[in-house]
């Protein structure tokens, strides 16, 4: 056996082969639970001999105790800025002033970066191990940050290779993916913190942090540009090669970076990436052109901040202020209730935005988002532009908060919005036009009503052609109208007649259901039909009474409540019955007193003379339950034809297992003969 020392030496030397292959050739050479499993032998080691840790372990990256506050960094060399070049002119121009003070008259070679929208940070090797991360502040002072850049793990806490310079400066930028961001925002919101702007502004907060436990959960980044102070070695000719050498030593380098020679290339790449802009998994805000040779550099030299040797060709700005004209609320197909705002129309991420979303009126409580403010907006690719942000400064006089109003601006139904739910609806589930077609079809389906035939897409054309305005308009329909439909015929016509007509015979749970309350599934609408017995009752039930039956809690009571509150909505059901829904009374059972209370089956297999959904529902309005996996808990397992692995389980648990006529027998003893 190995020593411990020699044990640990080799995992630490396999782990960082790992993470180079991972972050910085983006070529993985074994999968993540062999990177964990080696990780986890080194932590088990290095517990059990303390005395053998190090600092530029693998394992050391967090567990630095918070800090006070950030102490200065004074850097060796300024951390510069770059002009920007917001035009093909002004990039032309660019390129004619280096060829003008190098007397050239052939193009130049530059290197194209993407211009990364994160913060520039120093990291410091001293023989090969880092030793301090810095920001770049105002360029010559910024703070130490050390211990949150050691939490990232595309930084390297060791150079790997040989040949760095004793102590080596890399220069680069820290950042957010944009799925890190999506994931860490819907984190934000689900703590109840404020969400981040931006992927940047996510980046700067997290870099930021005087504890390094939070910037280690957060989803940070680094490519690196650049190389600052060297001592102690010799770098390449030119600035690419160096990259290349900063690669050798693991560090991690934008794989889009290129080599090209002359103005038109620049403005190529400029264009090919700008293409592909949305595609990339980070953002950037444009490409910046650097001198390759660094003799050509020195020769070049700076002015005041900025080398003349490199520049920032901008892409078009993907946010911009505007004045907010209204706000205004549109209803979705769900009766989700969002606030819109009308916007003087600005010019942001290459489109004309006169609209954006402002997700629901927490969002826009917490903005406090007014008419005639002055707000940012925001558009990224495709996504559909958003006011992130008002600049409270510039707010006029005499502007009012935004209120949730009270009625549906569609239907004018009573707008709800339960306590603690980020989302107001509209209550008037059935009657409102913009919910109607997601009502029907959820009405049509095969747990509510079950009509055969009456898909999505007939759903469409039957309300775009103004045969259905409301559920209970089905059952007028006629068999020549609906025969003069796209892809219809005849018989499917009369099929689907047939099938409404069929579908008329239903039981109150599925009757519940297929009203589409909110937040009313399956489980719910039987709970509420035993509990109350008939629709009567529970239309009259306010949301305090509700809140009795088992498993409905005070959101979902206050949404049965405000459905049955609505007129339209009571107005529809009573057409429903009178076109001849019907069902058979069930006995009023609390849950606890039902037949097979407290009881657990498993269904398996094909049954004969009913479908395994429908012997659930049989088997719940009795008040079992049906769960999906057999255990030593399970009260027996309906085994049908063709039963797999559940019934091989019941029988080595010794779990009662029920045939199809035992399971028949079981229901007809509890008064239900299935149907079909
Ligand atoms: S070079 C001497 N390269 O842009 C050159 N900067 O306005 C100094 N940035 O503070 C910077 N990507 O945060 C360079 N590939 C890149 C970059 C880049 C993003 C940022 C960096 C810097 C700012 C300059």
């Amino acid at each position: 056996m190995a020593s411990a020392k020699a044990q640990i030496d080799k995992l630490r030397e396999q782990l960082r082969e790992h993470n180079y292959r991972y972050y910085v050739l983006d070529d993985p050479a074994v999968p993540d639970s062999e990177y964990d499993r080696l990780f986890r032998q080194l932590q088990q080691l290095e517990a059990d001999h303390p005395e053998l840790i190090t600092a530029d372990s693998p394992t050391q990256r967090v567990g630095a105790p918070p800090l006070d506050a950030f102490t200065e960094v004074r850097h060796r060399l300024p951390m510069l800025s770059l002009d920007n070049a917001f035009s093909a002119e002004e990039l032309a121009a660019f390129d004619r002033r280096v060829r003008e003070r190098l007397q050239r008259e052939t193009p130049v070679e530059y290197v194209c970066e993407p211009k990364l929208d994160g913060l520039a940070v120093s990291l410091m090797y001293e023989g090969g191990v880092l030793t301090r991360g810095a920001t770049r502040g105002d360029g010559q002072t910024g703070e130490d940050i050390t211990q949150n850049i050691r939490t990232i793990e595309s930084v390297p806490l060791r150079l790997r290779g040989t040949g760095y310079p004793s102590v080596l400066e890399v220069r680069g930028e820290v950042f957010m993916t944009k799925s890190g961001f999506a994931r860490l925002n819907e984190n934000q919101e689900k703590n109840g913190d404020k969400p981040f702007v931006n992927p940047r502004n996510a980046a700067a907060g997290s870099l930021r942090q005087l504890d390094s436990a939070i910037t280690a959960r957060r989803p940070l980044a680094m490519y690196c540009y650049g190389v600052g102070y060297v001592e102690g070695g010799e770098l390449a000719a030119t600035h690419y090669a160096n990259l290349m050498l900063l690669r050798e030593w693991g560090l991690r380098i934008n794989p889009e970076m290129q080599v090209v020679t002359g103005v038109e290339a620049l403005q190529a790449y400029y264009d090919q990436l700008l293409a592909r802009r949305n595609e990339l998994e980070y953002e950037i805000d444009g490409i910046v052109y650097k001198v390759n040779e660094r003799r050509l550099q020195q020769e070049l030299g700076f002015v005041s901040r900025a080398p003349r040797w490199a520049i920032a060709h901008k892409f078009p700005a993907q946010e911009e202020l505007t004045t907010l004209l209204d706000v205004e609320f549109q209803v979705g197909r769900t009766g989700a209730v969002t606030p819109v705002a009308r916007l003087d129309p600005v010019f942001v991420g290459g489109v004309t935005v006169s609209n954006a979303t402002l997700h629901n009126i927490d969002e826009v409580a917490r903005m406090d988002v007014r008419k005639g403010d002055t707000v940012v907006v925001y558009r990224a690719g495709d996504v559909i532009p958003k006011v992130v942000k008002v600049v409270h400064e510039r707010r006029p006089k005499n502007t009012r908060p935004v209120v949730l109003p009270e009625h549906c601006p569609v239907c004018g139904s009573d707008i709800i919005k339960p306590e603690g739910e980020a989302v107001a609806r509209c209550s008037g589930g059935l009657f409102c036009p913009a919910q109607v077609k997601e009502a029907i079809k959820h009405f049509a389906s095969r747990k509510a009503m079950d009509i055969d035939g009456l898909g999505d897409k007939l759903v469409e054309q039957l309300v775009d052609q103004g045969l259905v305005s409301h559920v209970s308009d089905l059952y007028r329909l006629q068999t020549d109208a609906v025969a003069a439909l796209e892809r219809m015929g005849e018989k499917s016509a009369a099929n689907l007649i047939a099938a409404l007509e069929q579908s008329k015979a239903t039981t109150l749970p599925r009757f519940l259901y297929a009203l589409g309350i909110r937040e009313v599934g399956e489980a719910t609408a039987l709970a509420l039909a035993n509990y109350f017995g008939n629709l009567q009752a529970l239309e009259q039930a306010d949301a305090e009474s509700l809140q009795a039956v088992p498993d409905v809690g005070p959101v979902v009571a206050s949404h049965i409540a405000a459905f049955f509150q609505q007129p339209h909505n009571r107005e529809i059901i009573a057409a429903l019955m009178e076109a001849g829904v019907h069902w058979e009374e069930q006995a009023t059972l609390a849950r606890d007193n039902l037949p097979l209370a407290e009881t657990t089956y498993v269904l398996t297999g094909t049954l004969e003379h009913m479908t395994r959904d429908q012997a659930k529902e049989y088997l719940q309005r009795l008040g079992a339950k049906v769960s999906g996996s057999v255990s030593k808990k399970t009260t027996a397992v309906v085994a049908g034809e063709k039963a797999g692995s559940k019934l091989t389980k019941a029988e080595s648990l010794g779990v009662p297992v029920l045939d199809e006529t035992a399971l028949l027998a079981l229901l007809k003893e509890h008064g239900i003969v299935p149907d079909r």
